[in-house]
């Protein structure tokens, strides 16, 4: 059982007040804000990014959730500066980093900021591998951007560690191997171990362990943990599994449609969450003595970006929909005046009961 899912209300708030009292230490390093993403298509402009805001601190945890379609690689990809272009343009918006508006920043110099800066652990392995390098060569080059007076036979030994470190099996024949030769689980980790060699303040982290088996998952995650930790790397964390949330993050932004729909530490978000949707994320969380017939699935899908919903964008799978869900877009406010937990529903709001 996850450990913030497991503890009760007071305890949740005990733990919540903490970890907000640890951050007013800490620097912020990434502050996203009234972030608009749209995809030009046929269709015409579809919002794929709408209105985001959030922070990350050094050394913090964010974990980005929800279901497929929802934005989460989007928000990732405009960070770093790799929207698909075409269809996809940040149309309104400032990503603050280190001081720096990326948003304003051509493709060239955001090149200076990932690898050093900025690194991402893609869902999907080979866009980020180059395919004409050896593996060891490439965990070799990051490994250089931090100690460029190292010599070539150190990184090589360091490059070759961070195989090992990674669990790649036979790691002197994958230090030797091109991507194509390696499975996708063996690409995965490789581009584990660059983002990792590579030390970034920001670390971003796309669905990291899908593609792993669940042994090898737990290893990577303690790893990504343990940088941060060691080296007060930022880490956000991209996922479905809220089990893997409840375990890594310390904030948790919930993603509906490209909204924001709430936001807050994630001992609160265990055990106060408030929006209908985070709710159903929560319920959908497998345990041992769960009846797998009885799995809680939140019922339909998420919108297809050509058809969104009007008002609130859940409303069309929302239990307590009502009139004003369907017309208005509910804001996302403080919860009982807490501006460390916010929420986008017209539930707590005082025109619920008009
Ligand atoms: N290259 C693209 N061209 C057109 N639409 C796209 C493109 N990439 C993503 N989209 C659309 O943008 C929206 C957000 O997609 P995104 O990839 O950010 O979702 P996601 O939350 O990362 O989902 P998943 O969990 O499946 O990875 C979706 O509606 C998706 O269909
Ligand atoms: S605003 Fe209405 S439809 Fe949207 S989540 Fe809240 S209750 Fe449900
Ligand atoms: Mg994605």
């Amino acid at each position: 059982m996850p450990k913030d899912i497991s503890v009760t209300r007071e305890e949740g708030r005990r733990i919540a007040e903490q970890a907000i009292a640890r951050d007013v230490e800490k620097e912020v390093l990434l502050d996203v804000e009234n972030l608009h993403v749209t995809l030009f298509t046929e269709d015409g402009a579809l919002p794929a990014i709408t209105d985001l805001s959030f922070v990350m601190r050094k050394g913090e945890t964010l974990a980005v959730v929800g279901e497929s379609g929802c934005g989460k690689s989007m928000t990732a990809l405009s960070i770093m500066g790799l929207l698909p272009q075409p269809p996809a343009k940040i149309t309104g918006g400032q990503i603050n980093f280190d001081g720096t508006d990326l948003a304003k920043l051509s493709r060239d110099e955001m090149r200076a900021y990932r690898g050093s800066k900025m690194g991402m652990i893609f869902q999907e392995p080979m866009t980020s591998l180059n395919p004409v390098m050896t593996a060891g060569k490439q965990i070799r080059e990051g490994i250089l951007v931090h100690n460029p007076k190292m010599d070539k036979k150190e990184a090589d030994a360091r490059a070759l560690e961070m195989i090992k470190l990674v669990g790649i099996p036979a790691p002197e024949k994958v230090f030797r191997s091109y991507p194509h030769e390696l499975s996708g689980g063996m690409r995965q980790r490789v581009m584990i171990a660059i983002a990792l060699a590579c030390q970034p303040d920001l670390l971003i982290c796309d669905e990291p362990t899908t593609a792993l088996d669940v042994t090898i998952q737990a290893q990577i995650l303690q790893l990504i943990d343990r940088m941060k930790q060691e080296l007060g790397t930022a880490v956000m964390l991209i996922t479905h599994d809220m089990g893997v949330v409840s375990e890594m993050a310390d904030w948790v932004l919930v993603m509906y449609a490209g909204h924001k729909v709430e936001y807050t530490v994630s001992a609160e978000l265990f055990t106060n969450p408030k929006h209908p949707y985070t709710r159903g994320l929560i319920d959908s969380i497998p345990s041992l003595d769960d009846d797998k017939e009885k799995l809680f699935a939140i019922p339909g899908n998420v919108p297809m970006l050509s058809e969104m919903p009007t008002g609130c964008p859940f409303h069309p799978r929302c239990p307590f929909a009502r009139d004003i869900c369907r017309k208005e877009t509910p804001d996302l406010l403080p919860v009982d005046g807490d501006e460390n937990h916010r929420c986008a529903c017209w539930k707590y709001t005082d025109k619920w009961g008009e």
